[in-house]
This record gives structure tokens, sequence and C-alpha cells, in this order.
């Protein structure tokens, strides 16, 4: 994997570090092309922050923020899992625009099952892997998670914006 990051996360910072953190995540931008596959990157870690389920991370690189994502207990189902416990929910993953097709999404789609093996060995939750679903006609997207390690496990049709593909990855 090209390039390093580290994968911050957010619940765990103390109050002035985080609103730091936030204010560099409000900056991040997805291409025009690529926003029917996400939300706003700021929104997204603020609700994640108000809920028990939600694990929200920043993903850094050099010192600064340049993409999101979010790990959810209870909620596999989401990505066309057949429970919704047994693994983990890999959410609301974006890098932003100006640092894509550098191997950043790659390296933070690989931190985000070993994060996620963390906090299964931290709390207990009982998981075996990340689950996820990514629009067909997303190919980055695709192939970020391929090469990460995570496999095909078919057709989704659950999202409101076309047919997605589950993917997984086992810890
Ligand atoms: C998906 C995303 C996180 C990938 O981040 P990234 O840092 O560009 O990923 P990488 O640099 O590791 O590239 C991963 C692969 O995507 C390919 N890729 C990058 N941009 C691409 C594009 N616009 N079209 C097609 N392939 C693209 C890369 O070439 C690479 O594949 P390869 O190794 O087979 O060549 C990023 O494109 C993104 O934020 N997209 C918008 C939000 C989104 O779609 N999130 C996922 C929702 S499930």
């Amino acid at each position: 994997m090209a390039e390093n990051v580290w994968l911050l996360p957010l619940k765990d910072l103390d109050d002035d570090a985080r609103a730091v953190k936030l204010g560099e995540i409000a900056e991040l931008e997805v291409g025009e092309d690529q926003r029917r596959f996400v939300g706003d990157a700021l929104r997204m870690m603020l609700v994640a922050l108000e809920e028990e389920s939600r694990h929200p991370f920043a993903v850094d690189a050099n010192g600064a923020a340049v993409g999101v994502l979010t790990l959810q207990s209870g909620a596999a189902c989401l990505a066309g899992w057949p429970d919704n416990d047994s693994v983990w929910l890999l959410r609301g993953f974006l890098i932003d625009r100006r640092h894509q097709g550098k191997g950043l999404g790659t390296s933070a789609a690989d931190a985000a099952v070993r994060a996620a093996a963390k906090l299964t060995a931290a709390l207990g939750g009982g998981q075996a892997g990340v689950v996820l679903s990514v629009n067909e006609a997303n190919p980055a997207g695709q192939a970020a998670y391929r090469r990460a390690g995570f496999e095909d496990r078919g057709r989704y049709r659950g999202g409101d914006a076309g047919p997605q593909r589950t993917m997984y990855r086992a810890f």
C-alpha cells in the first residue's frame, strides 16, 4: 500500500483536539460525481459522535485529516449481511478529492479492519470481521476495498442509489 495513514478515533480525543480535527474535516470534499455515494464528512462525524454504536475516525496523513470513516456495531444488515451483530459495518468512508488516487483509500480500508478488531477486543462484541456495501457504479470504491483484502459477497439491492456489492473481510 502506497502511503501510511493513521485512523484517529474521534470519541477518544479531548474536546480541544476533537474541535481542531472537526475543523479539518469540515474542509473535506469529494468530486461532484461522487456525492451520490457518500454523505457530508462533518455531518457524518457529528451524527456518529452522538451514537453509542458508531465509532467515527479521521483518516490522517502527515498529521492532517484527509478523509473519514465510521465503524458501527449492530448494523451489518444495512450492507446486506444476513444478521446485524456478527460483524462490524464500515460506512461513511471518503478520501478528500485532492488526495485521491495515491493509495490512501486502500490503506485506510485496511486500517479500518485493524481498528475494528481492536474495538472488538476492547468492547467484547464478538464480531468476526467488517462488512460494507459499495455501489456497482463506484469502481474506485470497489478497487480500494478489493486491494485492502475485502472479498465480494454478492449483489445487494438495499441502497437508494442503485445496486450495491456486499464486501467482507474477516479479522
Ligand atoms: C473510494 C475512495 C475512498 C478511494 O480513495 P483513494 O484514496 O482514491 O483510493 P486509492 O488511491 O487507494 O485507489 C483505489 C483504487 O481506485 C482506483 N481509482 C481511484 N480513483 C478512481 C476513479 N475516479 N475511477 C476509477 N478508479 C479509480 C485506483 O486506481 C485504485 O485502483 P487500482 O489499484 O486498481 O488502480 C475515494 O475515491 C472516495 O472518497 N470516493 C468518494 C466517496 C466514496 O465513494 N466512498 C465509498 C463509498 S462505499
